[in-house]
């Protein structure tokens, strides 16, 4: 998508990789809304690291990442003795699958370029089967994202307020995003329209990324408290709900995705808005029976103790909010049963949670 840079607006992606240098490069995203900078990772551990302090974060962004990552690590090797080389291999999946543990799109990712290198018979051949499938990966993310629009833009009407949840754009994949490629498929077809973006405590991707996004392609938009949409929505004011997804259990229909979701389903529902998630084939876990069993991540209490922002020099600045001597908890992700869900929007088109499984072959599913 296009970035305005002193007044030029240029086209970006948000993960891409350096085959010469063995880099992965990424948008800071840290930085986000105040700064814009492309940071290169020079190992995959760099590139671990950077999933884990969120430099890139969002599914789909960080199985890209992640499958970079693992073609970075496997052509950093230097032993081509075939037992030690397949040990290597499995430490850097390893290493990249522990970076996060919610979204299901960096494991998709990784076993596809896994079973890419199996096709090759030497160690030379299966880095560059490694790459090759990292890269197919990324441009398939960013072409089913485009998939999504042309699906999800037949909910928009003219005149509709949109809300959504977290950033499920195009920096939280590699192109074009979920819950917004709609959004930006009725932007090209004049439709008229506004976007409710939740701020989405505690990190505020809402707030920071989903309305630079939204900023930079000029789409109309305003920041809404986390909790104020039940009050939007008792009002009138919201017509339509699309957010993203973690991971979407094909099984069940049941949707991991940013804490807060589930409230917003609720909501939705009590209010009978149309409640939407849009998710690439990689979001979709098949193996899992039951959403009790999604890992959901737990990240640092600091978070909602306090707030970072970007203070007049343009560094990065913690400012404790919270009461010195409390403690938090704070899970990163809830799950959102499937009869909170109007519809799942998928490149393949939009289904019933329910129906996932049935419709598994058009979904890149098992047989
Ligand atoms: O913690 P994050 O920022 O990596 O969370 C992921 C998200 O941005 C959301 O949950 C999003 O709605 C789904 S990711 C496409």
């Amino acid at each position: 998508m296009n970035v305005i840079i002193r007044g030029e607006s240029r086209p970006f992606r948000t993960v891409e990789f350096d085959e010469q240098k063995n880099q992965v490069r990424l948008i800071e995203q840290r930085l986000l809304p105040h700064q814009f900078k492309i940071v290169s990772t020079r190992d995959y551990q760099e590139t671990a690291m950077a999933i884990k302090d969120m430099i890139v974060r969002g599914a789909g962004a960080i199985g890209a990442t992640a499958a970079y990552g693992l073609a970075q690590g496997v052509c950093a090797c230097v032993d081509s003795q075939p037992v030690r080389f397949a040990r290597h291999v499995q430490q850097v999946y390893e290493t990249l699958k522990n970076a996060r543990p919610t979204a299901v799109d960096p494991v998709n990712a990784m076993n596809r370029v896994l079973a890419g290198m199996r096709q090759g018979h030497t160690v030379e051949e299966q880095k560059k089967l490694a790459r090759a499938e990292a890269r197919r990966f990324a441009d398939e993310n960013a072409d089913e994202c485009q998939a999504i629009g042309r699906h999800g833009v037949s909910l928009i009407r003219n005149g509709m307020t949109i809300l959504t949840h977290c950033n499920a754009g195009w920096l939280a994949f590699v192109d074009y995003g979920s819950a917004t490629a709609p959004i930006y498929a009725a932007q090209r077809d004049g439709l008229e329209f506004k976007v409710f973006c939740d701020e989405t405590r505690p990190r505020s991707q809402g707030a920071t990324l989903t309305a630079w996004e939204l900023a930079q392609q000029k789409i109309p938009h305003q920041i809404i408290a986390d909790n104020a949409a039940g009050h939007f929505m008792q009002c009138g004011e919201i017509d339509l709900v699309i957010v993203g997804s973690d991971r979407t259990l094909g099984r069940t229909g049941e949707v991991a995705n940013k804490i807060g979701t589930y409230t917003k389903a609720v909501l939705a529902a009590r209010h009978k808005i149309p409640f939407y998630v849009a998710i690439p084939f990689s979001t979709l876990d098949w193996n899992l029976n039951s959403g009790q069993e999604i890992p959901i991540e737990e990240r640092s209490g600091d978070e909602v103790l306090g707030a970072w922002g970007t203070n007049s020099q343009g560094k990065r600045h913690y400012l404790r909010v919270a009461n010195p001597s409390s403690t938090a908890r704070n899970p990163g992700f809830d799950v959102t049963p499937p009869e909170l869900i109007t519809g799942i929007i998928t490149p393949a088109g939009i289904f019933k949670p329910r129906s996932l499984w049935a419709n598994r072959k058009k979904l890149g599913g098992p047989q």
